[in-house]
């Protein structure tokens, strides 16, 4: 049976977010906000105002995210050292800032910059999400309101405070989001900012291994790397991916929804099989064994055990079944690994297996195949194009391929 292994998964896993806090009384739930981040995965870096500072300690946010929490330009005034506040911009996948009060608003809009917080802000290239906090005559403030338009203008993410009884006392809106709910609308923010956003992709990857005895199998040597870096970016491309791998000795790329490890074709086929009707997209990039053993003995085979011959039988073509199955809105891809050019043979199975594409690459070209980190590939599309690419790594040439079957089924 096919196991399926737990994966840390999710649109905030592996997101790298600087969290800045700003003086309002609401920087206590920044604790939990923080905690709440990394329990979805992200990684945590933590700025924070003086104002914030009179709120909650430093030593509350650093012991939460583990590393110390930034809220000077000088860090060791003695030893001379400072914090890198461009670095940190740089570092970030997104900056939160959580309580954000009607100064810090202020002064984003004017690129004020008095303090470690509004450096990040004015050095970061990343997007830029704030939660207001403050009272409620200040957030319905002529000023406050025009100062959030601005910034949502110029593409700052704005969460909307909730309302209810606030630290003066008085009842409305101002208070500053909760915890979850933010954590919540950041998972969505960074699916819906992604041009694959709710587009599931099912990949297959690696080899399978047919058990020959109880320790012996026939297999091949496909590693699995293009497999695993195409579903990295379909993910990264907020595609929910569905990854099917062989054995093979790799991690579960960030964000891949689900990973299902097989051993022989047969479990890959019921994975796939099962998955199929449900994605969009289909791409099989494993080096699935074409035959197995027609018998395999349970018991290890020794010395004069060993038969003279072993019989084969033809597994099943995942491929050609889910070509045949493939319904008007679906997409799929297959894989050729030829010896020699290879073209021909490529398309034919184009035809031959209902694709909607063909990626060959051929054992000819140094650097293409299994088992390396780079590839040389050409891409025939149904509609007799092709396309090829240079020597790259794994990593861009999936790069490249999402992006090509990105456009071609946009168009
Ligand atoms: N494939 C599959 N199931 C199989 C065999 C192959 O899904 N049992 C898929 C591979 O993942 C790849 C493509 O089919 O996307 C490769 O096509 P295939 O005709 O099997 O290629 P070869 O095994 O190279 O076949 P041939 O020996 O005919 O060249």
């Amino acid at each position: 049976m096919p196991l399926a292994s737990p994966s840390p998964t999710g649109p905030l896993t592996g997101r790298r977010i600087v969290l800045g806090l700003t003086g309002s009384i609401a920087a206590y739930k920044s604790a939990t906000l923080a905690r709440e981040l990394q329990r979805r995965g992200a990684e945590i870096r933590v700025v924070m105002t003086k104002g914030a500072t009179e709120f909650i300690t430093p030593l509350t946010m650093a012991t939460l995210v583990d590393r110390p929490v930034h809220s000077d330009f000088t860090e060791d005034e003695d030893a001379g050292t400072w914090t890198n506040h461009v670095e940190l911009g740089l570092w970030g996948d997104l900056i939160l800032v959580a309580p954000a009060t009607a100064n810090t608003l202020a002064a984003m809009v004017h690129g004020q910059c008095d303090n470690l917080l509004q450096a990040v802000l004015l050095s970061a290239r990343c997007p830029v999400s704030v939660a207001p906090a403050m009272d409620l005559d200040m957030y319905q403030h002529a000023s406050t309101q025009s100062n959030l338009n601005v910034l949502m203008q110029r593409g700052v993410d704005v969460i909307d405070p909730g309302t209810g009884a606030l630290a003066s006392g008085l009842v409305g809106k101002g208070r500053m989001a909760e915890p979850e709910d933010i954590a919540q609308h950041l998972e969505q923010w960074f699916q819906r900012e992604l041009p694959l956003a709710g587009k599931r992709v099912l990949i297959t990857a690696g080899p399978t291994h047919e058990p020959l005895d109880a320790v012996r199998f026939l297999g091949n040597r496909s590693s699995g790397k293009m497999g695993f870096a195409l579903a990295k970016s379909f993910a990264d491309q907020g595609a929910v991916v569905t990854l099917v791998a062989g054995p093979v000795a790799l991690p579960t790329p960030h964000r891949v929804h689900e990973r299902i490890d097989v051993q022989t074709a047969r479990e890959m086929n019921d994975a796939v099989m099962s998955h199929w009707p449900h994605v969009d997209i289909g791409v099989a990039c494993a080096a699935v064994a074409d035959f197995r053993p027609e018998t395999t003995s349970t018991a290890k085979w020794h010395r004069g055990d060993v038969p003279n011959a072993i019989e084969l039988t033809e597994n099943p073509d995942i491929l050609k079944a889910m070509g045949s199955s493939k319904s008007t809105h679906q997409f799929l891809v297959g894989f050729a690994l030829e010896t020699d050019d290879g073209l021909e043979s490529a398309r034919g199975k184009l035809k031959r297996k209902n694709l909607d594409a063909i990626v060959l690459n051929t054992l000819q070209d140094e650097g293409a195949g299994f088992a390396v980190d780079t590839n040389k590939v050409t891409v025939l599309s149904r509609d007799e194009k092709s396309v090829s690419f240079e020597l790259k790594s794994k990593d861009e040439i999936a790069k490249d391929l999402v992006e090509l079957w990105r456009t071609t089924m946009t168009t």
